[in-house]
């Protein structure tokens, strides 16, 4: 049964996409089957893997609408145990019609309900915003990984989204394990990268993992490609991060 990981911050701009496609990217690499979820209508996690969100014909709107079969929304990518179910043009309505449905909240848990059994890991890309596609996401998953950029004004917004994965938790799925923050577009050369980390460990202690994801500009340049950062530069510090990322949270299953 897949582990379903929400990848979360309603700040725009801090790493949620390039985590979500690079870390399910390096994941599949190790041949654990995945699946990657674009729940955010700008669909940057379905381009960043090479799909055009302007002629994919079906993707999570259909599924969420209940007009299409699991085997047309999903789609495949340049990497064999790499799946996604992407993000097409009419997502961007969702919000908006899923707020008269029933069982608004559990929409996609539903979804993944029928995928679980098929993956080893589901990776969700949520929009900026805790909207209602977020608060599907984070409905269906067991834990979220909350991407924090090192820059000013980081953990600003934090408590916010803590307080709304407390909230879902109890209201909504009590199997919400866990959040995990990941430090991403570090610089190590930056006070204020080193301040942000020391400030996230202080306060937020073994919740932040150990693997920090560099500033580093091949990342920046792969989604352009449309390609992951393991198929556009392996060498790179970008993708070798990432993948350091995937033992990561490979190993940590492992634990008890
Ligand atoms: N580690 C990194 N190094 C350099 N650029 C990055 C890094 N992570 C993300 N970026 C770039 O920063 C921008 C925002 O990242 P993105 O993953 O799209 O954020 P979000 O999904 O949270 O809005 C993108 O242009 C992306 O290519
Ligand atoms: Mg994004």
């Amino acid at each position: 049964m897949a582990q379903v990981i929400s990848v979360s911050n309603q700040k725009g701009g801090v790493g949620k996409t390039t985590t979500a496609v690079n870390l399910s990217a390096a994941i599949a690499a190790g041949e654990k089957t995945c699946l990657l979820i674009d729940c955010d209508p700008q669909g940057n996690a379905t381009t960043g893997l090479g799909l055009d969100i302007n002629t994919l014909s079906h993707g999570l709107y259909d599924l969420l609408m209940g007009t299409a079969s699991l085997e047309d929304a999903i789609s495949e990518t340049q990497l064999p145990h790499l799946h996604l179910l992407g993000a097409t043009r009419e997502l961007i309505g969702a919000e908006v019609e899923m707020v008269s449905m029933a069982s608004k909240e559990f929409l996609l848990r539903k979804i993944i309900t029928e995928l679980r059994a098929r993956y080893d890991y589901i990776f969700i890309d949520c929009p900026p915003s805790l909207g209602f596609l977020t608060i599907n996401a984070l409905t269906a998953s067991s834990s979220v990984l909350v991407p924090l950029q090192c820059e000013y004004y980081a953990l600003e917004g934090l408590s916010k989204l803590l307080t709304t994965v407390k909230a879902i938790k109890k209201r909504l799925n009590p199997v919400l394990r866990r959040v995990d923050i990941l430090l991403t577009m570090y610089d190590k050369r930056n006070n204020l990268s080193r301040q942000v980390e020391a400030e996230a460990r202080a306060l937020f202690n073994e919740r932040v993992l150990e693997t920090v994801i560099p500033r580093n500009v091949r990342l920046s340049e792969a989604p352009s490609y449309g390609k992951p950062i393991i198929l556009y530069d392996i060498r790179s510090r970008g993708a070798q991060s990432y993948l350091s990322l995937a033992r990561e949270i490979l190993e940590r299953k492992k634990a008890p």
